[in-house]
Parts: C-alpha cells; structure tokens; sequence
C-alpha cells in the first residue's frame, strides 16, 4: 500500500533537489502562508540539495531522505493521504538520526523554550541532560514501535522549560520518569480538546451571567462526567479559580507526560526531538521565534520542517488504542471477571474511568490549543484534519447511544494528588513542573498496562501490587481497601489489570 514509487508519495513529500524562493514562485504552487512558511519550506531543502537527492542511494548516512511539505497538507485527508503520512512518521520514528541530519545540538539545551547552553557541550550525547537517545523507538518499544520502555530508559527532565540541564541523576535537578507507551494517543488527545472546550465554555458563560445578572455566581466545571472543581465569578468581573482542581487555571487539560502538563502530540514530538536526538523544528527553534535557521549550531540549519512533525503527529494520533482481551483459560476469565467488579467497588474506577465519551473522531492539525513555538492554527491558512474514522481500528470502538464513541482509556485526564504523609512513594519528586505541586500526577491510563512493565511515573516497581499498594493522597482510601482484601480478591483485579494489553 505504501508504494513510495506512487505519485501519492511524491505529491507528498519535497523531493531532494536544489530548491529555492523563486524556484517555488515560478513553479506556481500555492504554499500556506504562516508568514515565513514558504521560503522556510523551501530553505529546508537546501542542506539536502545535492543532485539527484539520496533516496536512491541506500548507503547514505542520512536518516532523513526526503521532508514532507506541510502546505500539501489541506483539509480531510483521504485514507491513502493519511496512510501515507502516518507510514512517513513511522519512518521518522524509527530513524536513527545522525549528523548528517543535524542529530545533536552543542550550542543549545534540552530546554523546552530555545535556550542557549552557557558552555558549549563537551560531548554529543549525555545519559542526564540528552542528547540521550538515537531514535524515538530505541525507548518506545515495549512490547512494539510506540510503546513503553524498561527502566533503563527512563528520562531525566527538568522544570523544562528553561534551564541548563545537568549531568547529575541527583532527584534535586531532574525528575526520573519511565518510558510511556504512545498507543490510542490520538483518542486521548481528541478528548481532551473536547473536555477542554467544555470546561472553558462553562466558564464563558458563567462570566456573561455573571454581567447580566451582577451577582457572583459558581459554576462547577464538569466535563464528560469529570469534576475539575468550582469556578465563581464575582459581580466586580474578578474569577476566584481557588477551588479548581487538577487542571491549569487556564483550564486547559494537558493530557501528555505523567504530570500532564503537555498540550499536544505535536508540542511533545518537537520537545523530544530536541531534548532526546538535538534535532530541532524548525516551527520552534527557526527563523521565526529565534532569527536563526541554526540554533543549536551545529553546522545544519533548518533540520526538521513542519511537515515532518505532522507525519510524526500523524502517526502517533492514527496509533491503535490498547485492548481488554478474552483470556482462554477459564479459571483467568472467572478470576477477571471478579477483578472487574472489584475494581469498581473499590473506587478505583473513581479516577480510572473504563471510558470517556468521544464526540469526533476528526484530528485536525495544528490543534486548536497550542502556543507559540508549535505551529498554530493560527499561523497556517490551512488545517490537515486526520479523521480517524479511516484507520482500521475505528470499527472495534463501541458507540453510545447518543453516538459517540466510548474510548476504553481507564482514566479521567485530570491531575490527582498521589502521596501523603504515610503513603509516599509517589511523592518521590523534588522539582515542580509548571507549578504543579511535585507529588500531583494526571491518571495514569491504565490501557495496555499489561504490557508495559515495570510501573509508576519512575518505573520502579516491577508489579501491579506494588504500585496499586503505593497509592496515597487522594487515592488514599481506595487503596488501604486494596491492601484489606484477601489475597484472592488482590488476585483478581491483578487478573482483571492483566487482560489489558497492547494489541501486537
Ligand atoms: C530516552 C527515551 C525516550 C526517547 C528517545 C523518546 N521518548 Fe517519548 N517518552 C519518554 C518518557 C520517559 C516519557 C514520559 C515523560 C514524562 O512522563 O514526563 C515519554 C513520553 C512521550 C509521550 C507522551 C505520552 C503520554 O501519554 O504521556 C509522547 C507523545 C512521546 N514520548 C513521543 C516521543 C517522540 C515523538 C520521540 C522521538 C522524537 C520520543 N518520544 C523519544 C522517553 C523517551
Ligand atoms: C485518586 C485517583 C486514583 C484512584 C482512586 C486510583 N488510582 Fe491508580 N493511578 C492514579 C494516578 C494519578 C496514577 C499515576 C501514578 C504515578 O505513577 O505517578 C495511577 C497509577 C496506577 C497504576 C500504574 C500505572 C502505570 O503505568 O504504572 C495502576 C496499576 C493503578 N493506578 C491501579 C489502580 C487501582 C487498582 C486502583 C484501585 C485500588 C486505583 N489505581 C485507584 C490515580 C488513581
């Protein structure tokens, strides 16, 4: 199907030849316009003009052969579109960056904002600060490409946004997190943007009321059956967001990295790039936001084009969700099945939702919530809308009966705080990020967890009852009634948990 000889492909992608602004002008073609887009589109090719290209030459020392052009990328793809866009990501996930490609940045941090390194690196790859990684799939590999990772491949981040980085594991500069899987992240995206639309509406409109009537008024922001607290707008147009609870005061639900504090496949995949391979987009570190076309100095401007990150966005959201499967073993299915009930009756399914509701399954790229340095609807004239009801996994999702599609996530996209004086060891981190409190933590969706051991945010628990036993804060009570059960009964929600796989 992903026949790169088609025409399909080559109407796709910026093949490598010499290119240039008046190249593009004469040839006529329409490039979206956010702002620098055309002439950046174009310069991306430049480090990779020599004649003939290198896609036929299969012993380059490149990983990257052609970049794919973010202006062809308009409106509902067809299925063959997004298959092909998805297949280019997966190539980019898989690819060991090199060099050549502008793996490696000695003059720049693993910062989230582009920040300059006070000292020029001394060597290309560092276990702490990163580079740290060749490629995403050398730590998203368990038990396929976009899964999870062994405790050796755990990420040291920072704060994040700012900042030097270090060379020290000391948990007083970075916090340790696991490796997460990446399967069904298109649905928990798409989820959260509707939440998120949800919440903010609410709040739109508690603030009109408020004007019209000129009396203080609350308003409780629940979402698709989540609680995020109160608002109350007050009659003298103050909000008093002091009784909200795990989300951003801007209530916006981020629903990547363990602390949930990421908005964005899109705004995660150009972090990484940087962080793990010194490989920068140029939608962040280029032209536009730091007037330079190589930040990180390393000789090659202009690494990764907007395009490029679509194809890995496009991947990553077109990514199956995890399955609850039948186990053939009678005794497994009866010890499940009691699991199941008990994981109710112990409130676990307070925070692991069995499912949200999902209204559509249209992916538009760029988001509607990203800010600058991630391309924004804002910044384009056009929107790649990815609809997943085109991929081959849509028909296994269940639909309500208003319609929507019942998303199997075990979770609840929203912030929880997880230790308390007696039950700590989730509260095992000393930096705060993005000014959530350090022992807060987003639900953990708990499909595919049978898949992805070891468990909690830093991988170091190597069973389910351990990390189930590890639950303190706002888990607290839900978990002491775990530990009171009979060993039987623990037995059965481990049967329960371990039905739920990443299909293979
Ligand atoms: C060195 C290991 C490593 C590499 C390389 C790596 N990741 Fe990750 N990835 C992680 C870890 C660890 C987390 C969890 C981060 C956290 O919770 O703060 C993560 C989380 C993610 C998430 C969020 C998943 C979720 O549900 O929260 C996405 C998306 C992601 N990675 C994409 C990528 C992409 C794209 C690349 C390549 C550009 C990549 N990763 C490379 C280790 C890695
Ligand atoms: C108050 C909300 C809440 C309740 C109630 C709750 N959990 Fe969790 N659960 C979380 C959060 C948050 C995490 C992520 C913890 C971390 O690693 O930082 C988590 C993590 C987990 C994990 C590990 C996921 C992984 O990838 O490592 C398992 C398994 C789990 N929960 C099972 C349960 C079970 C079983 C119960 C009921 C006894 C339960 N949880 C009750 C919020 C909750």
């Amino acid at each position: 199907m992903f026949n790169s000889k088609s025409h399909f492909f080559k109407e796709f992608e910026m093949k490598s030849r010499p290119a240039s602004k008046t190249n593009a002008r004469q040839s006529g073609r329409k490039f979206a316009v956010f702002v620098i887009n055309a002439s950046l589109i174009v310069a991306a090719a430049l480090p990779y003009s020599h004649a003939g290209g290198i896609s036929d030459k299969p012993w380059s020392e490149k990983a990257i052969t052609d970049h794919v052009q973010q202006s062809r990328l308009t409106g509902i793809l067809t299925t063959q579109e997004l298959n092909l866009l998805a297949a280019k990501g997966k190539k980019l996930f898989d690819a060991k960056f090199t060099v050549l490609d502008g793996a490696g940045r000695p003059l720049a941090t693993h910062a989230i904002i582009p920040t300059k390194r006070k000292r020029p690196i001394q060597k290309a790859f560092n276990r702490i600060s990163g580079p740290d990684a060749n490629s995403c799939a050398s730590c998203h590999n368990q038990p396929v490409t976009g899964g999870a990772g062994d405790f050796n491949l755990n990420v040291f981040s920072s704060e994040g946004f700012t900042g030097q980085g270090s060379d020290s594991t000391d948990p007083q500069f970075s916090n340790e997190r696991n490796t997460n899987h990446i399967f069904g992240a298109g649905l928990i995206e798409l989820l959260a943007r509707e939440m998120t639309a949800e919440l903010q509406e609410l709040r739109r409109k508690v603030l009109i009321d408020t004007r019209n009537s000129g009396q203080s008024q609350t308003v409780r922001l629940i979402t698709k059956g989540v609680d995020f607290g109160n608002l109350t707008a007050s009659a003298d147009g103050l909000v008093d967001l002091s009784e909200i609870q795990g989300i951003d005061t801007d209530l916006v639900i981020r629903p990547f990295s363990q602390k949930g504090v990421i908005t964005s496949l899109r705004q995660f995949t150009i972090n990484a790039l940087n962080q793990h391979h010194g490989m920068q987009a140029m939608e962040r570190f280029g032209q536009r936001w730091t007037a330079e076309a190589d930040f990180d100095g390393d000789g090659l401007p202009n690494e990764v084009t907007a395009g490029d990150i679509s194809a890995l966005v496009a991947w990553q959201a077109t990514l199956a969700p995890p399955v609850v499967f039948k186990p053939e073993k009678q005794n497994w299915q009866q010890a499940s099945a009691k699991g199941m009930k008990l994981f109710g009756k112990l409130e676990c399914t307070n925070c692991h939702l069995p499912s949200l509701p999902l209204d559509s399954l249209k992916f538009a790229d760029p988001g509607p919530l990203d800010a600058a340095g991630t391309l924004r609807q804002s910044d384009s004239s056009t929107q790649a809308i990815y609809d997943l009801a085109k991929t081959e996994w849509a028909a296994s999702l269940p639909r309500n009966a208003d319609g929507q599609v019942v998303v199997p996530l075990f979770g609840d996209l929203k912030r929880h705080v997880m230790s308390d004086g007696e039950v700590n060891k989730l509260g095992n981190e000393l930096l705060s990020q993005r000014f959530v409190a350090r022992n807060e933590f987003i639900t953990a969706e708990l499909w595919g967890i049978a898949s992805t051991m070891p468990y909690g945010h830093r991988g170091d628990m190597t069973t389910l009852d351990e990390v189930i036993t590890a639950h303190g804060g706002e888990a607290r009570l839900s978990r002491d009634r775990y530990v009171t059960l009979s060993e039987q009964d623990r037995l059965d929600i481990i049967a329960y948990l371990k039905t739920m796989v990443i299909k293979q």
